[in-house]
């Protein structure tokens, strides 16, 4: 594969959780851009739809279904949904995630800490097992988990999201040894602090805000689009032969 068709994803199967917002909204319009057929999911059927009305008015393929990815059901049935609408995904991106609740493991509860797990581990899990078995079945696949430098390094006050996060990086790496000579790829992207609905309250912060902007090299937040690219590289062609990594999308926090 060569030159300009390397990250041409034409009519692939993309399906991307968590897609109607935030970040999974850019991944998702990025997939479309480059040729893929995308399916968004989460709870929210209005932003779900919006979403789809922005990627099919710039002229992309797109279509939305609700999954609340804690549910082994409903993501079973996505699973089955995707399938039979469209044939065994080619493409899967696990973006569903909720945020850190900024307090210590001493003060977390066990709702909270099965809300993190269940939803940016085990939901992840979930997805990857479904979405993988057909990936298997096709004999090919790429799966990309956004993660976080959450999972890479411990963050303070953030213990349940650093721990759903640090087993996203390493279910990643187990799944990609199992399915490397299946021809399912499976790799993580690992942003840094992103202006998004789940960052909101952080950017605006006068001293969390400045701390985080004075502990990144490049000084300041990353935009959604900015992840994006990394997440089109992984699920393409230019990525053949790239299988349990982890991208770190950071302004150069983890440099540092
Ligand atoms: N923003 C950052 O600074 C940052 C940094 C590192 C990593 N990340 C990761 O990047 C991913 C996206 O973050 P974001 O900042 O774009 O967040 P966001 O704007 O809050 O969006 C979160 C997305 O996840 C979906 N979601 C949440 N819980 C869900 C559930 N149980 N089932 C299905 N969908 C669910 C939401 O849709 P519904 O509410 O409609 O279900 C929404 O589309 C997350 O995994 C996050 O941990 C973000």
């Amino acid at each position: 594969m060569s030159g300009s068709n390397m990250f041409d994803l034409g009519g692939r199967v993309c399906v991307v959780t968590g897609g109607g917002r935030g970040i999974g909204k850019s991944i998702a319009v990025a997939l479309a851009a480059h040729g893929g057929k995308v399916v968004v999911t989460g709870r929210s059927e209005a932003v779900l739809k919006n979403a789809v009305d922005d990627i099919r008015a710039s002229g992309g393929v797109a279509e939305w279904f609700t999954a609340d990815m804690q549910d082994e059901a409903q993501v079973v049935r996505l699973a089955e949904i995707v399938a039979d609408r469209f044939g065994p995904a080619h493409v899967l991106v696990n973006n569903a995630g909720v945020n850190a609740i900024y307090k210590g493991a001493e003060k977390t509860t066990l709702e909270e800490w099965n809300t993190i797990i269940g939803t940016n581990l085990t939901g992840v899990f979930l997805a990857c097992r479904e979405f993988g078995r057909q990936m298997l079945a096709a004999g090919r696949g790429s799966i990309i988990n956004i993660s976080s430098i959450g999972g890479r390094t411990g963050l303070g006050k953030t213990a349940a999201y650093c721990a759903s996060k640090g087993g996203v990086e390493l279910l990643t790496k187990s799944m990609a040894i199992d399915w490397a000579p299946k021809g399912v790829r499976v790799n993580c992207v690992a942003p840094a602090y992103v202006e998004t609905d789940l960052t909101s309250g952080l950017v605006e912060h006068p001293v969390l805000g400045a701390r985080i902007t004075g502990r990144t090299p490049m000084a300041r937040f990353g935009r959604p689009d900015e992840i994006a690219g990394a997440v089109v590289f992984l699920a393409s062609d230019a990525a053949t032969y790239v299988t349990g990594e982890s991208v770190a999308v950071d302004g150069g926090w983890t440099a540092a």
